[in-house]
């Protein structure tokens, strides 16, 4: 099942975290129109400003490997599921304006689940910019 394994590739990206500052793990798992399971994890900075989520850690991967349209990504966080932040949405939304995000702690227990819209509702894209 499709969620299942996004579910336990995020959980694995997980573990490969590196947050030394805030001790909160984040994993994610993106999957694209063509099959291909692309994971991201957290990267903390000691210049705390450069950290990067795993979520853009996982989009830009795909980006940077020639995937486009993507389907579903789930993510993994800590005692519970946790919701995307603003700016990861914004870049979601890009390449995948109707997502299923798919929301889970850190064992894979609760699932919680929205489409992107739910989440960035009257979404500004690229279809909004000038000719
Ligand atoms: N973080 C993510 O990786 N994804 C999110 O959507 C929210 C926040 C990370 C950034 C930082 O390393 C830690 O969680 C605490 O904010």
């Amino acid at each position: 099942m499709e969620e299942a394994r996004l579910i336990a590739a995020a959980l694995e990206a997980r573990g490969r975290a590196y947050v030394p500052y805030s001790h909160f793990a984040v994993g994610a798992a993106l999957l694209s129109a063509d099959g291909r399971i692309f994971t991201g994890c957290n990267v903390e900075n000691a210049s705390y400003g450069l950290t990067m989520c795993a979520e853009r850690v996982a989009l830009f991967k795909a980006i940077s490997e020639g995937a486009r349209g993507f389907t579903a990504i789930a993510i993994a966080c800590g005692a519970g599921p946790c919701a995307p932040c603003g700016a990861c949405r914004q870049a979601l939304r890009e390449f995948a304006p109707d997502l299923l995000v798919i929301m889970t702690d850190a064992k894979g227990k609760e699932v919680r689940k929205e489409r992107l819209p739910a989440l960035l509702p009257s979404s500004f894209g690229p279809e909004h910019l000038d000719p």
